[in-house]
């Protein structure tokens, strides 16, 4: 949470550090702030959009500045709570993103000391420090600050006494170094520095920076210089941009025939009818699992629930799905489970929590993420990414089917290593699964039936989900949108629960969207159609489209084409992403930024 970049280089910082901070707003969307070294440090910070702190701004030639977008952990949305925040002689601006635990001992020591307080947020502390520690040269005030500081921090801090030096540090919460010609940067996410570089440098925890606009210098917390790795980014600026659609969110959604594709690109040999991965992530899957554990959050975790169910059925190894926030405290220690761990981030705090939990109980572990270099990636034996290139949109779309087919790819390649998957079967399943960016482009192309069924349940003030075995999952992800971008009351269930209490909630009034598949459970679903028919709540099936009778059955349909294959369940997921969409487009919501909400939860 909280968007972070810094700038030094040639050009005016105050316009790099807007059109940085516009591609970061998904990271937090209450206040935003800027401070730029112009002779003096100068601050402009503004309650809600960019654009209102973009107002305040004067022409600046400062050329060194750092700029904030918030997401509110201590402290109420207000100016006085925005980013940056200065020492008590105005000459030091810092920002910050992550928990400083021990703020309230550390404030009370400051005030003793005579230092003034503005705001009520952590963050406040750690400039005071430093000024407090400040003897003419900043790094080593920052260092040693860090040593105080007990919690998660991307800091970043400039010194109007040092014009054209930036300080960054990090600990449990994302920085990069995006480097330039004649120009540096540092920022929470590489979407920001696209436009300007697709060159960075990863720091990782407990590392500093000295950023000036021709030289980068990282060193540990002991003050020994470290040489870091530049790598280079295929992400071009394009990537992160709309294109033409109104949101970011829909854009994602059309994206997925293609990022579908990008997840399979490399890891199918039709002609040996397997899967290939790295040779660290063979050698983990090999590697006699007696159990698999996933952890994630949120939509990941739904991801994780659909991999399960692919897991078990194409092999014999029990697999726990956990939410990672309660899997850190209460996860089995059972040290031959492989412990998966899903993140399009890579950088959720609770999810890198489990990895640390999981790696110190002696776990091998294997994490699925959208990011590479995040620290997800970083701390884990082995990882294999989504390659969606950015999700902007904070509602995750195209990385959750391609986080279902890696873990899809998985089970296969694990069916395959342990016979419990015939070659003919495998084959079977990687055809299903190369026809899906067709098929979805089949379903893309109904847009405007599921825009119709949209403005049908649109006013309603709740709606429920309900599928059975790979669809039950499915069934909570299309809750899950539709509430989020929505603020439509939505529930998820397993169909046949429904009548073990939710039924209480069923009026005349309350959609039911059920996701009916021809497979063992298809018999059984009809059956709850029917029960909730007869007490009157109109029904939207979404089921194939060879599925003629279901129309006898549902007020609605929406088909998605057959493929007689597991995979069939992107498609669904692409109808579910659609009508959340549509119903938050009627409804006028914010729908990239949905209220409270924040693309990275790098908080616990
Ligand atoms: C919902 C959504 C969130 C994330 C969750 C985990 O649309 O995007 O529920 O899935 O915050 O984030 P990652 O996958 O980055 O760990």
């Amino acid at each position: 949470m909280c968007g972070i970049i810094g700038y030094v280089g040639f050009r005016k910082a105050s316009t790099v550090l807007i059109d940085c901070l516009k591609r970061l707003d998904y990271r937090g969307y209450d206040s935003a702030g800027v401070a730029i070294i112009d002779k003096k440090m100068k601050v402009y910070k503004e309650v809600g959009e960019i654009a209102n702190v973009e107002k305040t701004i004067p022409k600046l030639d400062g050329t060194t500045g750092i700029g904030h977008t918030r997401w509110a952990t201590h402290g109420k949305v207000n100016k006085e709570n925005a980013h940056p925040h200065v020492s008590c002689n105005k000459k030091i601006a810092l920002i910050h993103n992550g928990i400083i635990e021990n703020y309230k001992k550390l404030r009370e020591e400051l005030e003793k000391n005579g230092h003034i307080f503005t705001s009520q947020t952590d963050t406040e502390t750690i400039v005071h420090l430093i000024e407090q520690e400040y003897k003419g040269n900043l790094e080593d005030a920052v260092c040693s600050v860090l040593k105080k500081l007990k919690g998660s921090y991307a800091l970043v801090v400039i010194c109007e006494d040092e014009p054209g030096k930036i300080v960054g540090a990090r600990k449990e919460s994302p920085l990069v170094i995006g480097v330039g010609d004649n120009e540096n940067f540092l920022a929470s996410d590489i979407p920001a520095l696209l436009k300007y570089t697709n060159r960075v440098m990863y720091l990782d925890d407990g590392e500093v920076c000295i950023i000036t606009k021709d030289k980068v210098t990282v060193f540990d917390s002991n003050k020994k210089q470290i040489k870091k790795k530049e790598n280079i980014i295929d992400w071009t600026i394009k990537d992160a941009e709309k294109s033409g659609f109104p949101h970011f969110m829909l854009k994602e959604i059309y994206d997925q025939p293609d990022t579908i594709h990008q997840a399979l690109r490399g890891r199918i040999s039709e002609i040996n009818r397997s899967i290939e991965f790295p040779i660290r992530v063979e050698k983990l899957l090999g590697n006699g699992i007696d159990s698999i554990h996933i952890v994630a959050c949120g939509t990941s975790y739904y991801s994780g629930l659909v991999g399960k169910y692919l897991i078990e059925q194409l092999t014999d190894i029990p697999v726990i799905v956990e939410l990672a926030s309660e899997y850190r405290f209460f996860g089995i220690k059972n040290k031959s489970a492989l412990v998966i761990a899903i993140t399009q981030s890579g950088e959720t705090a609770d999810t890198l929590a489990a990895l640390r939990q999981a790696e110190n109980s002696g776990c091998k572990t294997l994490v699925i993420t959208n990011m590479i270099g995040s620290t997800a990636t970083r701390i884990s034996d082995g990882f294999l990414l989504t390659q969606s290139g950015p999700e902007i949109g904070v509602a995750a779309t195209k990385t959750f089917t391609a986080q279902i087919v890696v873990l899809f790819l998985i089970a296969l390649k694990l069916g395959l290593l342990r016979r419990t998957l015939g070659s003919d079967e495998a084959y079977h399943h990687i055809i299903g699964l190369k026809e899906i960016p067709q098929q979805i482009r089949q379903v893309l192309e109904k847009n405007n039936d599921i825009l119709d069924v949209a403005k049908k349940i649109s006013h309603a003030q709740s709606v429920f989900f309900i599928g059975r075995g790979i669809n039950y999952p499915l069934s909570l992800e299309g809750a899950l949108k539709l509430k989020e971008i929505s603020y439509v009351h939505a529930e998820g269930f397993a169909a046949g629960e429904l009548k073990h209490g939710p039924f209480a909630l069923l009026t005349k009034e309350t959609p039911v969207v059920a996701i009916v598949t021809h497979d063992a459970t298809y018999e059984k679903i009809l059956t709850n159609i029917g029960e909730v028919k007869a007490r009157g709540s109109p029904v939207i099936a979404i089921a194939d489209e060879q599925d003629t009778d279901i129309i006898n059955q549902a007020d609605f349909v929406l088909s998605f084409p057959s493929n007689n294959d597991l995979s069939s369940c992107l498609s669904i997921t692409v109808i579910l992403q659609l009508l959340a969409y549509h119903v938050a487009n009627l409804r006028k919501c914010s729908i990239d930024k949905p209220r409270n909400l924040a693309k990275s939860v790098t908080v616990e």
